[in-house]
């Protein structure tokens, strides 16, 4: 790869090469198979044979509940690569449906019809078996990553813990088991990491979203405004508060933080967790995933559910909640999905200019996690270098 410049925003000289060519994209992506990626959630798997599908650095894989653990697999056929996983969930065996080969719990081909009578040997001779992925869970969060090889093992490869370091608590404070979460996606006509850059950004709201987080226009000073680098993630915190921070990290790993303001946290490669206040008192958490799809294209998915933490409600505004909390939700989410297709627009229109730009981009003081984000990402995929290419598919172990 050649050399790049890097600049004081965070931002290589070269950092639009990936927006606009297919084979930059794709280099990019497979040095970012081997980082920690959020995948779905357990507690949607709760019987024997549930399984999800999801995106890995744009490959497709799987999640499937094997008695009582988890395991995950590239979605591709050791055969003749046909997707095992045709629908984004379902339940039963691992069986292929171009040929019927069954897979094990171990990835590896166990069933083959006509084995000996095609191939001249048993299946267990034949050692054919699906590329595993490595998972590891935050409450009922599930994370996956290719396995990197030996000489990759570095910062970027640890583990789940280490990667997420303080915002690990936070998330398992803020993402419990079992909670109903309202789910929505849509496909996005622009690079990822545009439309991860427009959540790093306080400076944007009064032109593009007027009607909800920009109403207030550009406000006066930011003296609320905290920003925090955790590692190669990121936070926000509206707060009076220069600690904010701890108090925030010593209250879910308590379980006393109640909720009281606005906080996200930028998870590399692609998530973001939010905690929003919905209307006087309610409080929400979105779960949202910007997942690359094509140098041009991003699959983006999110959850949203009741903040798990207690809020100042009133006795009898609590105790309707069972009656209100449905519209509540629905006018929530209609917010929510307003706000996020304003965001897609300007990433959209960014995009079709993507091939103009031959510059790194001005940050104010309310984009500098704009910065932090691309210099993380540089830092990300040059630590799983290109050697993790091309790891095996077939084969024995
Ligand atoms: S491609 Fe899967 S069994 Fe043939
Ligand atoms: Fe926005």
């Amino acid at each position: 790869m050649a050399e790049t410049r890097h600049s004081t925003s965070g931002f290589t000289s070269d950092w639009t090469q990936s927006l606009i060519d297919p084979r930059a994209f794709r280099d990019e992506q497979r040095r970012l198979e081997h980082v920690w990626t959020f995948l779905g959630f357990a507690d949607e798997l709760t019987r024997d044979g549930d399984w999800f599908r999801a995106s890995l650095a744009t490959r497709s894989v799987f999640v499937q509940r094997f008695g009582d653990e988890l395991r995950g697999f590239e979605n591709v056929c050791a055969h003749r690569f046909h997707p095992l996983r045709t629908a984004a969930r379902g339940n039963g065996p691992l069986i292929c449906g171009f040929h019927h080969w069954q897979y094990n719990r171990e990835g590896r081909a166990v069933g083959i019809p006509i084995c000996n009578m095609v191939f001249g040997k048993p299946p267990h001779e034949l050692g054919a078996r699906l590329r595993p992925l490595e998972l590891a869970t935050c409450g009922p969060m599930v994370f996956g990553r290719f396995p990197a090889p030996d000489e990759m093992r570095n910062g970027a490869t640890g583990s789940l813990e280490d990667f997420l370091g303080e915002t690990f608590p936070i998330l398992e404070a803020m993402v419990p088991k079992n909670e109903r979460r309202l789910y929505t996606e849509r496909s996005i006509q622009a690079n990822w990491r545009l439309n991860l850059h427009i959540t790093l950004d306080e400076y944007h709201g009064p032109a593009v979203h007027p009607t909800t987080f920009g109403r207030h226009g550009y406000g006066s000073s930011m003296s609320r405004h905290r920003y925090f680098r955790l590692g190669a993630h990121s936070a926000f915190i509206n707060s009076d508060d220069e600690n904010c921070l701890a108090s925030l990290l010593a209250g879910c790993r308590s379980g006393s933080y109640r909720s009281g303001h606005y906080f996200v946290f930028q998870i590399l490669p692609d998530l973001i967790v939010a905690h929003a206040e919905a209307d006087s008192s309610f409080w929400f958490c979105n779960v949202l995933q910007y997942s690359p799809a094509t140098h041009d294209r991003t699959a983006f998915r999110a959850w949203l559910f009741t903040a798990p933490f207690e809020s100042g409600r009133r006795r009898f505004v609590q105790a309707t909640r069972p009656i209100t909390d449905p519209f509540r939700r629905r006018i929530y989410r209609h917010y929510f999905n307003r706000v996020v297709n304003e965001d897609a627009s300007v990433c959209e229109r960014i995009q079709t200019v993507a091939h103009q730009i031959d510059k790194v981009p001005m940050l104010g003081a309310r984009e500098e996690r704009v910065g932090w984000f691309e210099e993380s990402i540089q830092e990300l995929t040059s630590a799983t270098t290109a050697a993790g290419q091309g790891t095996e598919t077939n084969g024995p172990r």
